[in-house]
């Protein structure tokens, strides 16, 4: 079996491939290597998946239809993993057509590419708690309303849920759409509060909490994220279309993350309290049932099991 992921140079879809390969799948990797991030860690990863026999990728941007058209012409996948985005919710307040290209373009480009390959891959693709926006019952469940999105990162993240539903819909599409909450773990985003916090710790420097400390977060570990998606993929029974929160269905205060991490790292945290930013939410928290029903997800990983995982790959990547 052949998967095409959109974003292996990134976090999840690093991954993603990486447990494809484990399975004994083919993937074909494209990237287009943002300088969002640093890009030195997203060629780090993407070196490590190029040792690999079974995975081939070319560089190129989602938004480029000729090229990407080109690849699902010669790659002729059976499935695609759309993970390619614009992520970060800060980031959006001041680059909003970066998310209007890639999350928004970019997505309708690869649902166009599905659509003409002749074999209409299956697709499932990345959404984002985000899409809750202002709501505020717990926990979130896929049938809350959605129309409050806070954010521009979530405005481009509903608006691919909803491209999406229109081509199933249209063309006779298998497409699944899954919401991650928060997600953290090994090979990690820098721009990241896990991250962001560790390496504040670790130069002694104060970590800035926002909301006074006053947030409750669904911390995800990657791999639990991975084995939703690949039961997803694996899975012959879902609709033709669908979409489902992936969370831990554990909403962590953020002080207690803070200090668990800070425990680990065997430091004492120095905080900076500051107030809500904009575009954020105060509280993410997910009903996993309906995945659990479709395809048996169960997340098995505490934020006391995950974060060392985290913390020790951290020290060791960056030298610490
Ligand atoms: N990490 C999380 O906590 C989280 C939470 C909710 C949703 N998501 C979603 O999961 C997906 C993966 O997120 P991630 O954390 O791995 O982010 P990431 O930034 O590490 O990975 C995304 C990758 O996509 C690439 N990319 C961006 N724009 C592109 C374009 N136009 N063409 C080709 N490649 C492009 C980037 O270079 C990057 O390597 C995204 O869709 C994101 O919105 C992530």
């Amino acid at each position: 079996m052949k998967i095409l992921i959109t974003g292996t140079a990134g976090f999840i879809g690093f991954h993603a491939a990486r447990h494809f390969l484990d399975k004994g799948w083919e993937v074909f990797g494209v990237d287009n290597f943002s300088s969002y991030y640093s890009v030195g860690l997203k060629r780090d990863r993407e070196k490590i998946l190029r040792g690999r026999p079974g995975y081939r990728s070319e560089e190129l941007d989602i938004c480029d239809h000729e090229k990407l058209q080109s690849v699902f012409a010669e790659e002729k996948p059976e499935v695609v993993l759309h993970l390619a985005a614009q992520p970060g919710v800060r980031y959006s307040i001041s680059h909003p057509f970066e998310y209007e290209r890639s999350n928004i373009s970019g997505t309708l480009n690869v649902l166009e590419c599905c659509r003409h390959s002749g074999k209409k891959p299956k697709l499932v693709f990345a959404s984002s708690s985000s899409v809750y926006g202002g709501n505020t019952k717990m926990p979130f469940e896929e049938t809350d309303r959605l129309d409050t999105p806070v954010s521009l990162y979530a405005a481009t993240k509903r608006a691919g849920e909803l491209m999406a539903y229109t081509y199933s819909h249209l063309y006779k599409m298998q497409i699944t759409g899954l919401r991650f909450f928060t997600v953290y773990g090994d090979w990690y985003r820098p721009d990241m509060a896990l991250h962001l916090f560790a390496d504040a710790m670790l130069h002694d420097r104060p970590i800035k909490v926002f909301n006074n400390g006053d947030m409750l977060r669904d911390f995800t570990y990657v791999d639990d994220i991975i084995d939703g998606v690949y039961r997803v993929v694996m899975a012959d029974d879902l609709p033709l279309f669908d979409i489902y929160n992936i969370g831990n269905h554990r909403s962590e205060k953020l002080l207690g993350v803070i200090e668990t991490l800070a425990r680990t790292l065997g430091v004492t945290p120095k905080m900076e309290m500051l107030p809500m930013q904009a575009g954020d939410i105060y509280a993410t928290y997910a009903s996993v049932e309906k995945l659990h029903k479709a395809v048996g997800y169960e997340p098995r990983t505490s934020i006391q099991e995950g974060i060392p995982v985290f913390a020790d790959w951290f020290r060791k990547y960056y030298k610490l």
